[in-house]
């Protein structure tokens, strides 16, 4: 696998721990990890081998702190423009609407474009620490790299507001109760619970997961459509081998082999 400056690629068997490595500046994102992660994304998508990906911070404090603050001064009102764009296309959409599960192992700080980072993920494990906020407005802005669309999906419109409106953190346990989070674990079994989940999802049909993910990415965007889509997939799975194996192995009463 590639070696990158600011992030780590690590592969064991058909699964890849993605870890951004800017650990003194709390893995904040600047312009050299996204475009390391965009070409990650491209070499992890291209590889049939790899079956799903964790997404974590290097250290035990954070996650990712947010864009790298230090990349907005004397940013003009277009310069602003294209950085979001660049976020929410080439990152963020890009790893929501990945065809092999993505978790994020949310180690700690998840802030900023760290939280929509993380919100982008299909799945978010945080370790006990972790502290979640969208801080922007304190910074005279607002979140960019898709706050304001994930954060209202996952929690609801009114506890989205509060926390957009006051750039205050929750922690791990209000993060679950909210619904920011799928699991809690210690900071030690962190990611031993999203491998246990990658290898549970690696023993379903790949393709219909794909599929899954992309009815799913699809009705958030617009629910008619969403629905259309659904049928499409939902048919097409049927001219698939892994149908023809799954519902065999189920009438012979054994485990499917896809
Ligand atoms: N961008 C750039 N650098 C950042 C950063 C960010 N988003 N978040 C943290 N850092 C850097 C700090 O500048 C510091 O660097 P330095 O040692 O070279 O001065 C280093 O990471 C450690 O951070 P520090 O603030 O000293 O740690 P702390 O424990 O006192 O505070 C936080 C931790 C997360 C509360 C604090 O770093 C923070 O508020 N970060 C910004 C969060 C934010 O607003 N994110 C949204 C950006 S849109």
């Amino acid at each position: 696998m590639k070696t990158f400056q600011t992030i780590i690629v690590e592969r064991e068997k058909a699964f890849v721990t993605l870890t951004i490595n800017r650990e003194s500046k709390l893995n904040a994102l600047n312009q050299e990890t996204l475009h390391e992660l965009a070409q990650a994304l491209d070499l992890l998508e291209n590889d049939n081998a790899v079956r799903g990906i964790v997404l974590t911070g290097a250290g035990e404090k954070a996650f990712v702190a947010g864009a790298d603050i230090g990349e907005f001064v004397g940013l003009s009102i277009g310069e602003a423009k294209k950085k979001a764009a660049y976020g929410h296309f080439h990152i963020m959409d890009r790893i929501q609407s990945f065809p092999k599960p993505i978790i994020a192992a949310v180690n700690g700080f998840a802030l900023g474009g760290g939280l929509e980072l993380a919100m982008a993920c299909h799945i978010r494990v945080a370790s006990d620490n972790a502290k979640f906020g969208l801080p922007e407005v304190s910074l005279g802005i607002i979140p960019g790299y898709g706050g304001t669309q994930r954060l209202p999906q996952l929690v609801g419109r009114g506890k989205a507001l509060e926390m957009i409106m006051t750039g205050d953190m929750i922690d791990a346990a209000e993060a679950l109760q909210w619904g920011l989070v799928n699991r809690v674990v210690s900071l030690a079994e962190l990611m031993s619970a999203c491998r246990e989940l990658l290898d549970k999802i690696s023993t379903r049909s790949g393709q219909a997961i794909s599929k899954a993910i992309t009815a799913v990415q699809t009705g958030l965007e617009d629910s008619r459509q969403g629905q259309r889509r659904e049928i499409e997939l939902f048919g097409e799975s049927f001219g698939t081998d892994d149908c023809k194996e799954g519902v065999q192995a189920f009438l012979e009463r054994r485990k499917p082999n896809f």
